[in-house]
């Protein structure tokens, strides 16, 4: 499976405020360029931690890239993922909606009868990992599944796990012209950070959008 990550900070590296509400950091040409990835992608992921602070949808706004897909003959909308170990997701989140395929990832920590509840609200659930979910199991699972391509969109704690699993190809990041601050704010790599093995990256582009710079790097490993 091939692992892109992408996500837009501040200029001090911050995914969103101390408050965790989603900040529009980017402008009208990335935006385009993020639905661009979507659509290239069998299944977009984020954690759980971002669907409780945003509720994204994570669906194709743009009418012609869906009818893109159409064409090729996959379904409209790419595949949604939540990774929520214990199976927090609220039961009307949009990522639930039959917009898409949305695959639930669960820890055998989350209760069969908060299993069942999300699948009855219209999720395929897949369990993999004792307390956490573990990331190479499930993402092993969605490759069982069909999904060669995979968008990562955040948050900082997701990034950290698939970066400590060596599990990220791409690292795509759209630095805004803003500051956001707070020691509390999630930055683009939270979890326990690293102290040595550090993810070494190959910067392969470097690019003015909108108001602030796209950073494309490919990931080398630990
Ligand atoms: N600017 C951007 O591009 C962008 C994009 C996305 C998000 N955001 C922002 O990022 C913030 C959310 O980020 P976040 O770091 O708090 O949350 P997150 O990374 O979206 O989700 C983290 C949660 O995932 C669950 N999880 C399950 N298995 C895991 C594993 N193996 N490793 C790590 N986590 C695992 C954990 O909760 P359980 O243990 O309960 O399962 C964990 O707390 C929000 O403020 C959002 O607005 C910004």
């Amino acid at each position: 499976m091939h692992v892109v990550v992408n996500a837009a900070t501040s200029a001090d590296g911050k995914l969103s405020t101390r408050r965790r509400e989603q900040v529009r950091i980017s402008g009208p040409e990335d935006f385009a360029r993020v639905g661009r990835l979507r659509a290239d992608s069998d299944a977009v992921l984020v954690g759980i931690g971002t669907v409780l602070a945003d509720d994204p949808h994570l669906t194709l706004d743009d009418a012609a890239l869906r009818d893109e897909r159409a064409a090729r003959g996959d379904e409209p909308n790419p595949a949604r993922v939540v990774v929520d170990s214990s199976g927090r997701i609220p039961l009307d989140a949009r990522i639930l909606d039959d917009a898409a395929t949305t695959y639930v990832l669960l820890s055998a920590d989350a209760t069969p009868e908060r299993r069942d509840a999300i699948a009855a609200a219209g999720a395929e659930v897949v369990v993999a990992g004792d307390e956490r979910v573990s990331l190479p199991e499930a993402l092993d699972a969605l490759g069982d599944r069909g999904v060669a391509d995979l968008m990562v969109e955040g948050g900082g704690e997701i990034i950290h796990s698939l970066f400590a699993a060596d599990l990220v190809d791409e690292l795509s990041v759209y630095v805004g012209s803003l500051v956001l601050g707070g020691r509390e704010a999630p930055t683009l790599v939270d979890g326990p950070g690293f102290v040595e093995d550090f993810p070494k990256l190959s910067l392969e582009d470097v690019r003015r959008v909108d108001d602030g710079v796209l950073l494309s790097y490919e990931v080398l490993g630990r």
